[in-house]
């Protein structure tokens, strides 16, 4: 398992004035921030990274939402990071998301959930690289 894993703070939330917050439930996790950067999206972008999700329902919707601010991108670090992490967040709906979670206390909606977390290591590294390489040419 890789120790790294790849998150987002979400424009609802960077709107809201939660990134603080947000970061230092991350922190006081035992969790620490290797690379970190505000970046506002295209929609082409927020389509580039959500591509494995493009044939849902949600996907336009997400794409003009995930553009529509800034948001925070960053790489975090702790052993087993990517299911340590989505713990930490809590469930996809904030509906179903267990309390002490960041998407329980921050997140407004499925779409507008406060956070992003990658689900596999292989995603974390794609996601990385993504943000952290590429995001200028796409
Ligand atoms: P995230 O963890 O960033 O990964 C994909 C995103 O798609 C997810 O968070 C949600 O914000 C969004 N999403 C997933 N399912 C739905 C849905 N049923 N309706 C709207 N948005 C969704």
């Amino acid at each position: 398992m890789s120790n790294t894993t790849f998150t987002m703070i979400k424009p609802d939330a960077f709107a809201d004035g939660h990134t603080g917050k947000i970061l230092d439930m991350i922190l006081s996790a035992g969790f620490s921030i290797k690379a970190m950067k505000t970046v506002h999206l295209t929609q082409g972008q927020a389509g580039a990274f959500y591509a494995v999700h493009r044939e849902r329902p949600f996907y336009a919707d997400l794409c003009r939402y995930m553009s529509s601010g800034p948001i925070v991108a960053a790489v975090l670090e702790k052993e087993h990071a990517v299911t340590a992490f989505r713990e930490l967040i809590g469930a996809t709906n904030p509906a179903q998301a267990a309390e002490g979670t960041i998407r329980k206390r921050f997140a407004k909606s499925i779409e507008a959930n406060a956070v992003h977390g990658s689900d596999s290591d292989e995603n974390a590294q794609l996601e990385t690289t993504f943000f952290f390489c590429q995001l200028e040419r796409v």
